[in-house]
């Protein structure tokens, strides 16, 4: 199945549900992509930078606007409808999936939009707990379906930080602005090279097969316990070094300063923090240049290996289970591996042959076995497109048409 083809079956899945859960049909069908992050991990609530890749796996929203101020969702993934008044959305006070896409509503709300009620039925087919952005799939699904049948007029950018604020202020998780990014403004072939001060975007072409290569995924399938409260931490660490070191944030320390940085800060903790989110960007910077460069992308594998290992040791947010799986990758051949996403589990990435994309699964399997770990499960991954309207469901008219 083509990606195009993922996207519209899942738009297809969300209308039928949408016509078993309520009256009648959508007014249109809205697909947005989870994400997978080559390099730039916990970079990007530093002002820094990201190289992620929008997925052809994703959330497709079938919706129709309603003429009150009811957000009234059904989920096919956790087979229940919930609904809410946007007007008693605020902090803390929707809990669960809802949160996220009533955040986005109250989001638009707070920034003066004229946002009304809509109905929702979901299909998914981005794992959850995963590390590949679940979340701001169905932000960003909501979100362009929201702008385009309220009339809003705005740009995706404008919408991924309408979708960022639902997460870090209606849900309460503090993170950066990566994920809606890419699943707002990925497209195919290509990686989206994001600096998260500016928000500028530079799409750097990524054609892996033609240089017999793939890139590998393996959910690790880590139990994803502690993902809330250390995120929160690694965040508070890098804003108490950027406080230490007198700068705005993380971002501003080159890497040519670290050694005079860490003589500057008191603990060895925050040396580490500090550490991995100044040589992580140094690496984003290094493998965009390889890749823009024209040279064989097989010369970023050392990068993203240590990208892994600075997760690892410096910014301790790796689990035994991707470890395991670095490891069993790298032995059995891949050019690089490392964790992708917020951490405490989720996905490895690995950049292999594609001849040897087989062998290195299995590898990492029976390393999972000989561990007694779950086994894992593998996929391929390449640059989708982001967020966009999918299947055929008529009229698409906001609540003024009707
Ligand atoms: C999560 C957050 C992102 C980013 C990554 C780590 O996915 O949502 O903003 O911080 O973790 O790179």
């Amino acid at each position: 199945m083509t990606p195009e083809e993922g996207a519209e079956a899942a738009a297809g899945r969300a209308a039928t549900a949408f016509a078993e859960a309520f009256d009648g049909a959508p007014d249109g069908c809205w697909w947005a992509p989870g994400r997978l992050n080559l390099i730039g991990e916990h970079t990007d609530y530093n002002d820094g930078f990201v190289l992620p890749l929008a997925l052809d796996r994703g959330v497709a929203a079938a919706v129709r606007a309603r003429p009150d101020d009811v957000l009234r969702v059904h989920s096919r993934h956790e087979g229940e409808t919930r609904s809410v008044h946007l007007a008693d959305v605020a902090p803390g006070v929707v809990p669960g999936w809802l949160g996220y896409l009533a955040g986005v509503g109250w989001a638009l709300a707070r920034d003066g939009h004229d946002v009304p009620g809509l109905d929702v039925a979901l299909d998914s087919t981005v794992p959850v707990g995963a590390g590949l952005s679940s979340s701001a799939a169905l932000e960003c699904a909501v979100a362009i379906a929201w702008n385009e049948l309220a009339d809003l007029g705005l740009d995706r950018t404008a919408l991924a930080t309408a979708a960022r604020r639902a997460e870090n202020e209606v849900v309460g998780a503090p993170t950066g602005v990566m994920d809606q990014m890419a699943s707002l403004h990925g497209r195919h072939g290509s990686l989206m090279f994001l600096d998260t001060r500016s928000m500028r975007i530079e799409q750097v072409p990524l054609d892996l097969a033609a240089h017999g290569l793939t890139l590998l995924v393996v959910d690790s399938r880590a139990p994803h316990a502690l993902v809330d409260g250390e995120y929160a931490e690694r965040h508070r660490s890098c804003a108490r070094g950027a406080e230490q070191l007198g700068v705005p944030a993380l971002r501003d320390v080159a890497v040519a300063d670290l050694d005079s940085a860490m003589g500057r800060l008191d603990e060895d903790l925050l040396r580490r923090r500090v550490r991995h989110v100044v040589t992580e960007n140094d690496r984003v910077e290094q493998v965009v240049r390889v890749l823009r460069s024209g040279a064989d992308p097989r010369d970023i594998g050392p990068l993203l290996t240590a990208s892994h290992a600075s997760m690892r040791d410096d910014f301790e947010i790796t689990v035994p289970e991707v470890d395991t799986a670095v490891r069993a990758a790298l032995a059995a051949g891949a050019h690089g591996a490392r964790m992708t996403g917020g951490g405490f589990g989720g996905c490895v990435l690995s950049l292999v042959e594609s001849e040897d994309a087989a062998t290195i699964t299995s590898a990492v399997s029976s390393a999972y076995a000989e561990a007694g770990f779950t086994p894992p499960v593998g996929f391929t991954a390449e640059p989708g497109s982001g967020a966009r309207p999918a299947g055929v469901t008529g009229r698409r008219r906001g609540p003024r048409g009707r």
